[in-house]
């Protein structure tokens, strides 16, 4: 469950990641493929663009926590897509990994275990609307 208090870390963390975005950007999709390199099968031979959208997404999708109206139905959607992309459950909790692992090297000390354990309440509650739509149907 997220609290405001998530909300808060996750978006001034974000700003600061969001400067440097396609470092970050660059060094989430290598780490994604050193955990998983059949993950790579599923993207395009070209990802320059792709990196950028899902970054676009995870920093649309913070800003939006607060607006769980608007957001839901965007991240099911998307969620189905995904389902269509061939990404399963476990591919999601990879990303979870890759993307603190981004964060702990992208952040260095700033990011301690209060923040490490926001970003994984605010990751899971984004996976779980996307997968949400999917469970229901299966
Ligand atoms: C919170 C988690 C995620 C977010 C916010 C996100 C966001 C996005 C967005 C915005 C797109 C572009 C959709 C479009 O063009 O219509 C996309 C595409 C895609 N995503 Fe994700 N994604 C997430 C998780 C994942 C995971 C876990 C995987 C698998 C490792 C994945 C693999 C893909 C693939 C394969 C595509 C399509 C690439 C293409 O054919 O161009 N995504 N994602």
């Amino acid at each position: 469950m997220v609290i405001e208090r998530d909300i808060d870390i996750v978006r001034r963390d974000w700003e600061k990641v969001e400067l440097i975005v396609d470092t970050t950007a660059a060094l989430l999709y290598d780490r994604l493929f050193a955990l998983d390199p059949a993950l790579r099968l599923l993207f395009p031979p070209n990802i320059e663009e792709q990196k950028l959208k899902v970054i676009r997404m995870l920093g649309a999708s913070i800003y939006g926590l607060s607006d769980p109206e608007v957001l839901i139905p965007i991240l099911q959607l998307l969620g189905r897509k995904h389902f269509a992309f061939g990404v399963c459950a476990r591919d999601y909790d990879t990303l979870a990994d890759a993307l603190l692992w981004t964060l702990r090297l992208g952040l260095g000390g700033g990011f301690d275990a209060e923040h490490e354990a926001a970003w994984k309440r605010v990751y899971a509650e984004l996976a779980a609307h996307m997968q949400a739509d999917l469970a229901r149907d299966s």
